[in-house]
């Protein structure tokens, strides 16, 4: 590896470019999936390179912030990249992370994998389940001033994903919408086992609060 900093070099640059971002989506999302993602790696062979700058890469510039654009994160991170000594191999690798990542490219058939996207897909859902999950969750639907429960507006299904980013539900449905739905999308041994005491804390979490609702806590 004949660029040493690059880690750090990658860090201040991200750093700079999510100085404004949403709180769910800010510097210390991004640190807790590098953490997450280099954990899940030491139990898997892996590109390690590949790994920590997919991870600290994959949230620059989130379509949700730039009129559903979905290029400019992977277009960002490849001039980036290239100004520095990293290995065309290697970013074409990240980039095809970045790309292939979120929950939204579900929607349509996966046309990448390696065991490098596996491992950072899974430590961004990590962030995305839990405690920090639940935080995110209602600090994002008062980003957008959605309700936090309405009884009358049950949780449903998206046929598209423009559906799925434009819909106005109450915060409570995005767990039936996504976050519950994580658990069984992990991709490895590692990050499965992680997400399954996640799981069961969402889980306790509903029930505490649907009891709070009813009276009857
Ligand atoms: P991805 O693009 O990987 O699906 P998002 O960028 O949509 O992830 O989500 C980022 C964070 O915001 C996650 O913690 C997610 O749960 C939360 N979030 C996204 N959509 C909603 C929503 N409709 N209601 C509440 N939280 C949401
Ligand atoms: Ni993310």
């Amino acid at each position: 590896m004949n660029n040493p900093d690059i880690i750090s070099r990658t860090t201040d640059f991200v750093k700079q470019q999510l100085k404004n971002a949403e709180g769910g989506h800010d510097w210390f999302h991004v640190q807790r999936v590098y953490n997450n993602a280099v954990a899940i790696a030491k139990n898997e062979k892996a590109d390690m390179l590949v790994v920590k700058l997919g991870a600290l890469l994959h949230d620059i510039a989130d379509s949700k912030f730039h009129n559903g654009d979905e290029s400019v994160g992977p277009q960002k991170a490849r001039t980036f990249l290239e100004k520095e000594n990293v290995t065309g191999a290697t970013i074409d690798h990240v980039v095809k992370i970045i790309e292939n990542i979120s929950f939204k490219g579900s929607y349509t058939e996966k046309s990448f994998r390696s065991r490098e996207l596996d491992i950072v897909q899974d430590a961004d859902r990590l962030d995305a389940i839990g405690a920090t999950g639940i935080a995110r969750a209602f600090n994002y639907g008062g980003f957008k001033n959605r309700e936090l429960y309405n009884p009358d507006i049950p949780p449903r299904k998206y046929r598209t994903k423009e559906e799925y980013k434009n819909n106005k539900a109450p915060t409570i449905n995005h767990f039936y919408e996504k976050l519950l739905l994580l658990k069984d999308k992990m991709n490895t041994q590692t990050g499965r086992k992680i997400a399954e005491d996640r799981h069961r804390y969402m889980e306790n979490f509903l029930e505490q609060f649907y009891g709070e609702w009813e009276g009857t806590r």
